[in-house]
């Protein structure tokens, strides 16, 4: 777990401003869910997850009852629904922290942000293309060029465990040519064998059966709508029949971005699919959905190696020196943020040389300075901090029009 420390929390902030404006445009409103939950909902991601069984922060509080801190947000928004039972399709966005007990590594934290969307109630191949189309338009707004799009479709529930147990009997049948590791994974969940990144896998990972063979005429015909929309919106993408992604819940369409510069360990950027029982699992009526979520973190560190989208200290217009004791100064911010204008100021009553070191260090356009003199006078003195123009003395009335009639440096 970190701090998020000026200027890079102020990056956080228009990194999901930037997100709530692609979003809210094409019709989805916010959602804020409590960050705890009762256990059930999340055991309902499935039990065969590392999400669930290893990385949950689970506890029982003072009332006894079995919480968790939310890993995710997908099945806290089902169980919202279920509760709740809005008209359909319920289209919804959010963004906020999550906590998985992994192991820290760069791009991977135990508390980390995401932002998604979930629609709940629509059945739509389309809204499959809404949904990732609304992913790639925001990697575009945020300059992103190095991120791929990989899709694939694990079929309706009967197709996926069709498949599960053709891909147990293959592996289990090649014995210890498979990675122990790997053989304990194939006792949990044969699809993440899938996902083994371990060498000596790989030659078998590349020959095992394929989703595709699996696939009923109806999940074949929605899996090709998909691909037919994306297409038609010119986005691309590739086909990954070995795609499984973490959580147990999918069915048809899954998805994940890559981004082009960071390691395979992290380089998933975001990710979502179809998760059409879910709801249903959690006490509401049966209700297809679907949803992504993107990694703030991992996001933000695809942007510093491409260069784009870096944090910006806010501009400052003015930084307010006062030399006759700091009640001029008092009344100087005021006026000038009052009339709409980024002033600094500094405090306990410091010389005039520390103040205009600071009045330096803060970046503003211009110190505004009072003194004795100018106090007598009824002036301050206007000096622009960046480039060579000249400094001046400005009547105190007139300030706040002077700053805001030069928005450059003289
Ligand atoms: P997920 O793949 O578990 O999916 O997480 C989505 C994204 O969150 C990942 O691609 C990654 O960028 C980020 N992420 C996950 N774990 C960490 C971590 N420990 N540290 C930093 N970033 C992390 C879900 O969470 C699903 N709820 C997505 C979804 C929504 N499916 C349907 N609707």
């Amino acid at each position: 777990m970190r701090d998020i420390l000026p200027p890079e929390s102020g990056r956080w902030r228009r990194f999901t401003d930037v997100f709530a404006d692609v979003v809210e445009r094409a019709g989805y409103g916010q959602i804020v869910t409590p960050l705890l939950e009762d256990l059930g909902v999340f055991t309902r991601i499935g039990d065969a997850t590392d999400v669930v069984t290893k990385e949950m922060y689970d506890f029982v509080d003072k009332g006894e009852r079995h919480i968790a801190l939310r890993p995710e947000m997908t099945a806290s928004v089902c169980r919202a629904f279920a509760e709740h039972r809005p008209t359909v399709p319920w289209k919804v966005f959010y963004s906020g922290s999550n906590f998985r007990y992994e192991k820290p590594q760069r791009g991977r934290y135990r508390q980390f942000d995401q932002v998604g969307i979930e629609v709940l109630g629509a059945d739509d191949a389309f809204l499959d293309v809404e949904v990732i189309a609304l992913a790639s338009e925001f990697y575009r707004r945020l300059g992103l060029r190095q991120v791929t799009l990989v899709v694939n479709s694990l079929g309706e529930p009967d197709d996926r465990a069709r498949y599960v147990e053709a891909l147990r009997a293959y592996f289990t049948a090649a014995g210890d040519r498979l990675s122990e590791a790997s053989r304990a994974t194939l006792e949990r969940n044969p699809l993440r064998v899938l996902d083994s990144k371990r060498e000596r896998d790989q030659e078998l990972i590349a020959a095992a059966p394929q989703i595709g063979d699996f696939h009923s005429p109806e999940a074949a015909a929605h899996f090709v709508a998909v691909l037919d929309g994306l297409r038609t919106l010119d986005i691309e993408f590739t086909v990954e029949p070995k795609l499984v992604r973490g959580l147990d819940y999918y069915r048809r369409t899954i998805f994940e971005f890559q981004g082009g510069t960071l390691d395979s360990a992290q380089n998933a950027l975001g990710g979502g699919g179809r998760y059409d029982g879910l709801v249903e699992a959690l006490g509401g009526p049966a209700t297809p959905g679907i949803g992504f979520a993107l990694g703030v973190d991992r996001t933000l560190l695809a942007c510093d190696d491409e260069g784009v989208f870096a944090a910006e200290p806010v501009e400052l217009d003015a930084f307010v020196v006062d030399v006759t004791g700091g009640l001029q100064a008092v009344a100087l911010t005021a006026e000038l943020r009052a009339a709409g204008l980024a002033v600094d100021r500094g405090y306990d009553n410091r010389s005039m040389k520390a103040q205009m070191k600071l009045a330096n260090r803060s970046g503003a356009r211009f110190a505004v300075i009072i003194g004795d003199d100018e106090l007598a006078a009824g002036t301050v003195v206007v000096k622009p901090m960046r480039g060579d123009g000249e400094q001046l003395a400005v009547p105190r009335s007139e300030i706040s029009t002077h700053l805001a009639a030069h928005p450059d440096q003289n």
